[in-house]
């Protein structure tokens, strides 16, 4: 397809905005501090910090480069450089449609927390948090809940690109980073803030390599920088023919990683100030949070600013691998984009059905699994198998099939920007990158 017909972002900020959207989300705000509480805390930022960088950002850069140079979805991207490798590009569907069976589910949660901060029990029922959450996940109000979110990211998409997806990202992305900050600065007047400061931010280096924080901190960075699965592909097939491909690559990871800062610096001292413990798993910032909240003045106002922020944060992820489907069925398909974005839509309410249905312990229509939760299959198949299988065969692709002049033409606009960072690049795709997912899948999943 040709530039021209195609829809683009507007700018490089624009750029920039769209993909720190995909990033910046869940996996940041509700996925990092958690994963952080059960992985020593500090110990695991520092760990998540090299993997970012290592990992996240080449695996980006590629997924970048064949984006813009094709200017077209996941698989037709792959497809249009090398045909077995539209394999790739399927990954990239299958983990977008994984994603679509949980996130929405989570989305959801805080949408029902942002109106029950606001009009609802949460804050008046005599009820635990524990209890208020148990009950709200056994109530068709969950159900309800995940497709108002799947709605609301129709309505995006449906818009298209420009005026959908960039417009969304523009206005959200920024009102997102003052919430976030305010929240941070009211927190560090909490007592006893400076525990949790400590726990996030001191590490002990001898939880910090074991094995199993690395391969969970390569998961979190490949899920919290939407690297691995044809996202990044899909965005930046929409990216002008002068945009700094290296530049916007840092700059959505760093912006990633001041928020996930910003989040834990939010979490960890409102956790140790209310006397709790930080490893509370999933429910970290829907059970714990609201225990804290509820000692501030204007509790409900508080809490609800924060699942605005949730909102915003995952409404910009959401659409990002949304248009993964979307563009994968509207030209792959031939569909209008109109149909493609209804398939994707009633594809992901039918998806995260089924993960209610079991996950929940709903019997819904006689049919349930006892002990299977859809919910972790979905979410640990994704970060810890779909995306990092999708980045190595990235960089193997990028490093090793591609021509290196491939890469370089893109991180240099075919000659006009310097590109003095190549020679780095190359040798981390082709080398480090791919033997460090390697050796940490065959350390974890046990293959030797
Ligand atoms: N990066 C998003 C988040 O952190 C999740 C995501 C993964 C979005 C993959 C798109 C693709 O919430």
């Amino acid at each position: 397809m040709s530039e021209l017909k195609r829809a683009s972002f507007g700018g490089k900020i624009s750029a920039i905005l769209v993909a720190a959207g995909s990033a910046i989300g869940l996996g940041s705000i509700w996925r990092f501090p958690y994963m952080a509480g059960e992985y020593g805390g500090a110990a695991f930022l520092l760990v998540y910090l090299l993997c970012v960088f290592v990992v996240g950002i080449p695996v980006m850069l590629a997924e970048f480069s064949v984006g813009r140079n094709t200017h077209m979805n996941a698989v037709g991207g792959f497809r249009s450089l090398s045909r077995p490798w539209r394999w790739l590009g399927y990954n990239g569907v299958l983990g977008a449609l994984f994603i679509s069976g949980y996130y929405y589910v989570v989305a959801g949660w805080s949408l029902e927390y942002l109106v029950s901060s606001l009009f609802g029990p949460l804050y008046s029922s005599s009820e635990s948090f524990t209890d208020q959450f148990a009950a709200f996940q056994l109530s068709p109000r969950q159900a309800i809940y995940t497709v108002i979110f799947i709605l609301l990211t129709h309505l995006i998409i449906v818009r298209g690109v420009e005026k959908g997806i960039e417009k969304a990202s523009k206005v959200m992305m920024p009102a997102l980073f003052i919430i976030l900050i305010v929240m941070a600065v009211r927190v560090a007047f909490m007592p006893n803030a400076a525990e949790g400061y400590r726990f996030f931010l001191s590490p002990d280096f001898s939880k910090a390599f074991a094995p199993e924080t690395i391969f969970t901190a390569i998961g979190q960075a490949f899920f919290s920088l939407s690297v691995g699965m044809g996202c990044m592909v899909t965005y930046a097939s929409y990216f002008k023919s002068d945009n700094n491909l290296t530049g916007t690559s840092m700059s959505v990871a760093l912006l990633t990683l001041l928020v996930a800062v910003l989040a834990g610096l939010v979490i960890f001292p409102a956790v140790f100030s209310a006397g709790l413990e930080p490893a509370e798993g999933a429910s970290l910032i829907f059970i714990t949070l609201p225990e804290i909240f509820k000692d501030m003045p204007f509790a409900g106002l508080w809490s609800a600013v924060f699942f605005i922020l949730l909102t915003l944060a995952s409404l910009t992820s959401t659409i990002s691998f949304h248009e993964v489907l979307t563009a994968y069925f509207a030209e792959e398909h031939k569909l209008s984009r109109r149909n493609a974005t209804r398939l994707t839509s009633g594809l992901s309410i039918a998806l995260c059905m089924l993960t209610l249905a079991f996950t929940f312990d709903i019997d819904w229509a006689g049919i349930k699994l006892e002990n299977i939760s859809f919910f972790e299959i979905f979410d640990y198949t994704t970060a810890n198998i779909l995306m990092p299988l999708g980045g190595l065969l990235t960089c193997i692709f990028v490093g090793w099939v591609m021509k290196p002049s491939f890469l370089k033409n893109e991180m240099t606009n075919y000659g006009s920007l310097r590109g003095r960072a190549f020679g780095l690049l190359l040798f981390t795709l082709r080398y480090v990158t791919p033997l460090l997912i390697i050796y940490i899948f065959i350390k974890n999943l046990g293959i030797i």
